[in-house]
């Protein structure tokens, strides 16, 4: 935990679920798409803000294993989003020293995108500013699921044995392996659920709910939620 400019306690990882976009869009009597693009520039200044707190990961769910169910039109104008932002990321790498990490099923993505995601990890590995990972076809319960076959194979070539399974050594199996629990977790636009993100790393950590829709995120939302994650009494489990 690092203290940030307002003297608020910084936690080292947040993770935020990017919701609001639709809404967003539809007030303003625009394509669920303009919508995404609003959030897209949301992320934006919200990954260059965190980078000036001295947060050191961001974790964003842009696209969970369920939003494939949405129309054609509007999963590919994501999905063209996301591809514009890594070809502008990977422009400005030595600009911008974030390191980007991607959790998720890539392979059911575009071979184009699959490709800029491998390039943007694979150039940024060396940089620390801030970590941005990006959910990307990602659900909390495919991921525990993936892991879990994974541990299975383990113990079927006889790498490890059943009760070498501690929380830790699973931990090393998830997407998030080297990656710290996010301490807190916001959610914008009103809606108060987890919707398959994190299942595992959230075991504890603070959720802040707010209204706000997620295009007209701000800087200030995030100190508002960052002071009161500042006000929670965590006490894992003790006293
Ligand atoms: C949820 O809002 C948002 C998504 C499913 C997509 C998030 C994607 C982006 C913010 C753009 C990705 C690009 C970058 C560069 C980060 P919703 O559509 O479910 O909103 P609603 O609940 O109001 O309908």
């Amino acid at each position: 935990m690092k203290n940030g400019e307002h003297n608020m306690p910084v936690p080292r990882h947040i993770a935020i679920i990017m919701d609001g976009n639709g809404r967003w869009a539809k007030k303003r009597g625009l394509p669920r798409t303009a919508g995404h693009a609003a959030g897209a520039e949301a992320f934006r200044r919200t990954a260059n803000y965190c980078r000036s707190l001295g947060v050191e990961y961001l974790t964003v769910y842009a696209f969970s294993t369920e939003n494939w169910k949405r129309s054609q039109e509007e999963v590919s104008g994501i999905m063209k989003l996301l591809g514009k932002y890594l070809q502008e990321a990977l422009a400005d790498m030595e600009k911008n020293h974030v390191r980007f990490k991607f959790f998720g099923d890539l392979s059911r993505l575009s071979p184009e995108l699959q490709k800029l995601c491998m390039e943007a990890e694979k150039t940024s590995s060396a940089y620390h500013d801030v970590q941005v990972n990006f959910c990307l076809n990602y659900g909390g319960r495919d991921e525990i699921v993936k892991a879990a076959q994974q541990a299975a194979m383990d113990v079927q070539k006889g790498m490890i044995q059943p009760q070498d399974i501690t929380e830790v050594l699973f931990s090393n199996y998830l997407y998030s392996k080297d990656v710290p629990d996010p301490e807190l977790i916001i959610r914008p636009s009103g809606e108060m659920r987890t919707s398959n993100f994190l299942l595992w790393q959230s075991a504890y950590s603070e959720f802040v709910f707010m209204d706000v829709l997620w295009p007209d995120f701000q800087p200030e939302h995030l100190d508002e939620a960052i002071r009161e994650y500042g006000r929670r009494n965590r006490r894992f489990g003790g006293v």
